[in-house]
């Protein structure tokens, strides 16, 4: 039985993965700012489901993480889900900042916990979750794509770090491609059903890999994505 805490799950790709480990038995922390959405997915199983209003942009937010982890009894894997982004062409300031706040500070302050914390027990698991739109820039989201970018990097080097320490930590960067979520307000060509979604990232979770992108066909797309030369990436995007 695995101690499982995440981080953004009162709805969408959190709160499907949430629902898959509930399922499968383990001791399930949750937390968002949505209080009463988590007690909901609480209800499925108290005794296993441990909730925490949490805003990951607060600096409370470090303590909360804390408290979660000393209700279960520990932790064995965290997964950090939350996050904003908008379409942005007439960059409204507000969106740019609350997107670097949960994307970026949020992100930052929460991994450094778990990665604190494993660091101590000498083994671990981290996961994060950036998006193919981290890959190359995107013009109608600039604050989006390099947050993304930023978690893609961040989640890399943090790997390097445990390795280079002799820490038994694994860290996953999972980029998923278009997830029909409340996030994504446009239907995308190649959005797959949440259910779906929720299924692929579960999977992606427990193989354990450095990087996963899901459906695995965006690790094809992202290739050309990246080999694309920029006058003509300019004019596609
Ligand atoms: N859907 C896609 O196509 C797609 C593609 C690539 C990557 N992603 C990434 O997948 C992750 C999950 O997104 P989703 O699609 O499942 O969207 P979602 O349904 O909107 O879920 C976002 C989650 O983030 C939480 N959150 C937002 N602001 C927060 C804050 N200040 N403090 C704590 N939690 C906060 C929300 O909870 P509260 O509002 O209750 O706080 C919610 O649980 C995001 O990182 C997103 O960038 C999604």
């Amino acid at each position: 039985m695995k101690k499982v805490i995440i981080i953004g799950a009162s709805s969408g790709l959190g709160r499907e993965l949430a629902l898959h480990h509930i399922k499968n038995g383990n001791i399930v922390g949750i937390a968002a700012r949505r209080e009463n959405l988590l007690e909901e997915i609480r209800q499925i199983n108290p005794s296993n489901v441990f909730i925490q209003k949490m805003d990951t942009t607060k600096a409370q937010a470090k303590e909360q993480l804390l408290s979660l982890i000393e209700q279960m009894g520990g932790m064995d894997l965290f997964v950090y889900c939350s996050g904003k982004g908008y379409v942005n062409k007439e960059m409204d300031i507000d969106k740019e900042i609350q997107t670097v706040e949960v994307n970026v500070y949020g992100f930052t302050q929460l991994i450094n916990i778990a990665y604190h914390y494993f660091e101590e027990k000498r083994k671990g698991h981290i996961v994060g979750i950036a998006s193919v739109a981290g890959i190359r820039t995107l013009s109608i989201c600039p604050s989006y794509c390099s947050s993304k970018r930023y978690n893609i990097m961040y989640l890399k080097a943090l790997g390097q770090l445990a390795k280079n320490k002799k820490l038994n930590i694994k860290v996953t960067t999972i980029l998923p491609g278009f997830v029909d979520t409340e996030f994504v307000k446009t239907k995308y060509p190649l959005t797959i059903s949440l259910e779906k979604g929720g299924n692929l990232l579960y999977k992606s979770i427990e193989k354990g890999n450095k990087r996963a992108f899901f459906p695995q066909y965006w690790s094809i797309i992202a290739f050309f994505m990246l080999i694309i030369p920029s006058f003509l990436w300019k004019k596609i995007i």
